[in-house]
């Protein structure tokens, strides 16, 4: 399994950690686990910007580099996007990103 901590805005809890298979979407297993801030709107297809996270290193250096969809998806989040800002439905998760750190914008709309 792979484990993800999931931080909200305020940085006033501890995180969240959730559990995910290897090949589900980061999104997927955010979603799964019933994480707010994590909106989802269309599922998936690269529609909507409302699974926008930041993922810290040095995980995000590792992973694929992004689209030109996703990139020109992003402009459309509802918070500003950061240097590490990805789209969470476009992150498919491997072993290798056990231990993987994101953190939530403040809202997705
Ligand atoms: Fe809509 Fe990721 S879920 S773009």
């Amino acid at each position: 399994m792979i484990r993800i901590t999931l931080f909200n805005h305020a940085q006033d809890t501890p995180g969240t950690t959730i559990e995910a298979k290897p090949g589900h979407s980061l999104m997927k297993a955010a979603v799964s686990a019933d994480i707010e801030g994590v909106a989802a709107d269309c599922g998936g297809t690269l529609t909507c910007a409302t699974c926008h996270v930041m993922v810290r290193e040095p995980w995000l250096s590792q992973l694929p580099a992004m689209s030109d969809d996703e990139d020109g998806m992003l402009d459309f989040a509802a918070c500003t996007r950061q240097a590490n800002s990805r789209l969470s439905c476009q992150i498919t998760l491997t072993e290798a990103m056990d231990g993987m750190q994101v953190d939530l914008p403040a809202s997705q709309y």
